[in-house]
């Protein structure tokens, strides 16, 4: 791509991800220093974002909680949070008048989440101030990072919200780390765990490695989740016969109850809803790296020091690689669909050494959400169908507004 004076070289076809993400994967970094990742490292320094020996710290440390075993034990800890707030938004809702999906799926995440990283160490009051920091970090960046080259002493829009919401996420999170570190607790939460950790010569982390590893998981966390879920009410609102099948699941498997751990494994349309959705709307649509000695890909000199650009949004849509790329089809995730799919045809969670920490959390808390909602309301768009916004993540370009009327109750299969 020719950028004027940036040049970074985009690659979609799957065996050329595969080479970057994971055969040569020891060439191609995620260079803290580099321009893509400069706006970012402000805000989350090096931990488990870099790359390196402390990325790999980072990762080891973090790794135990995230595995499909532990998170596992973490869902009825998930569906208790979501039946209260899907209870709360329930008193909420007046018939008729639309909510912002955005808003509403911001808010059901964060307080999943906020539940899994801090357990209860976080007030109602701070969740307040943190959940729209977060947000204005996700927003203000965008400008940087479409012009990565400009050095930081620049002075761009959205610096001083950015400066501001840093500020506030600190005021909160630090008091909490340190108070962590006196009272453990459990110690199965994100913080022990990374005050337990220890460097490769032995000593524990600092408070401001503990700090950048809790900011990045949890911003890494909230804002894919509720920015994916939030597309999935346009599409459902477009295919009502995909809606009516998974509409038919929910009250089947749910019945008139909460939704509950046992439930999620007997969701399997709704999983295959959620993959076609990640494949269409893959919340980390770009993602840089850095070659360290030349090297060539199809043929084409990536010469050392050059960005080379990934994108899931963009491999996902190839007619070589899809059937009606741009068709909605949740049948494409059918079980006995996937047996032919090139492995880096779908990749919404990255592959190799750096692949998603959180796409088990991400796989058991997405249907809980869409169950609990679903089993309670038959929501309807009322703003037409967004266009993809590129920010930090892929969102959309205006709110998505929706009714949410009630859903008729029946017992269980
Ligand atoms: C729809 C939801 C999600 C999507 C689409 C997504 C996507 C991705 C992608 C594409 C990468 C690879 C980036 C790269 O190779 O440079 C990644 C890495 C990462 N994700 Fe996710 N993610 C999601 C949810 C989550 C959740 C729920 C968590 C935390 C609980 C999380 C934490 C992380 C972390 C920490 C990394 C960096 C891992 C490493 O480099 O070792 N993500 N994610």
């Amino acid at each position: 791509m020719d950028l004027g004076w940036f040049r970074p070289h985009l690659l979609t076809h799957p065996d050329h991800v595969q080479h970057v993400l994971r055969d040569n994967t020891a060439n191609y970094v995620r260079d803290g220093q580099g321009m893509f990742w400069r706006p970012i490292r402000r805000l989350l320094g090096d931990g488990i974002l870099s790359d390196g020996p402390i990325w790999q710290a980072s990762r080891r440390n973090l790794q135990p909680l995230f595995s499909a075993k532990h998170v596992d034990s973490l869902v009825d800890r998930m569906a208790d949070v979501l039946a209260s707030a899907v209870a709360e938004l329930e008193q909420r809702v007046v018939p008729g008048q639309p909510v912002d999906a955005g808003v509403e799926m911001s808010r059901i995440v964060y307080l999943t989440m906020i539940k899994l990283f801090f357990e209860d160490r976080i007030s109602p009051e701070q969740a307040d101030r943190l959940v729209p920091a977060l947000d204005a970090i996700a927003t203000s960046i965008t400008f940087r990072l479409l012009v990565p080259f400009v050095p930081n002493y620049v002075p761009m829009p959205g610096d001083r919200t950015f400066r501001r919401a840093v500020r506030t996420i600190d005021e909160i999170i630090f008091p909490i780390v340190r108070e962590v570190r006196s009272a453990p607790g459990s110690g199965d939460d994100i913080i022990s765990t990374l005050w337990q950790a220890r460097g490769d010569s032995g000593e524990p982390l600092t408070e401001q490695q503990v700090r950048d590893d809790v900011v990045a998981m949890f911003g890494a966390a909230t804002e894919t989740t509720s920015v994916v879920l939030t597309w999935l009410w346009p599409l459902l609102d477009a295919h009502p016969e995909m809606a009516a099948r998974l509409y038919g699941e929910v009250a089947a498997v749910v019945g008139d109850g909460r939704v509950r751990r046992e439930h999620v494994p007997r969701l399997r349309y709704t999983r295959m809803v959620l993959d076609e959705l990640l494949r269409l709307y893959p919340a980390g649509w770009l993602f840089p790296r850095t070659a360290v000695a030349t090297d060539a890909i199809g043929g084409v000199r990536i010469k050392a020091g050059s960005t080379v650009l990934i994108s899931p949004f963009l491999t996902h849509r190839m007619p070589a690689f899809w059937e009606r790329p741009l068709e909605f089809d949740p049948e494409r995730f059918a079980p006995e669909s996937a047996v032919h799919r090139h492995r880096y045809a779908y990749f919404p969670f990255g592959g190799g050494p750096h692949q998603c920490i959180g796409r088990h959390v991400f796989a058991a808390e997405a249907p809980l959400i869409v169950a609990s909602i679903l089993s309670r309301f038959r929501p309807h768009v009322t703003s037409g169908q967004p266009r993809p916004q590129a920010a930090a993540s892929l969102r959309t370009g205006a709110p998505v507004l929706m009714t949410l009327s009630p859903a008729e109750r029946r017992m269980a299969a």
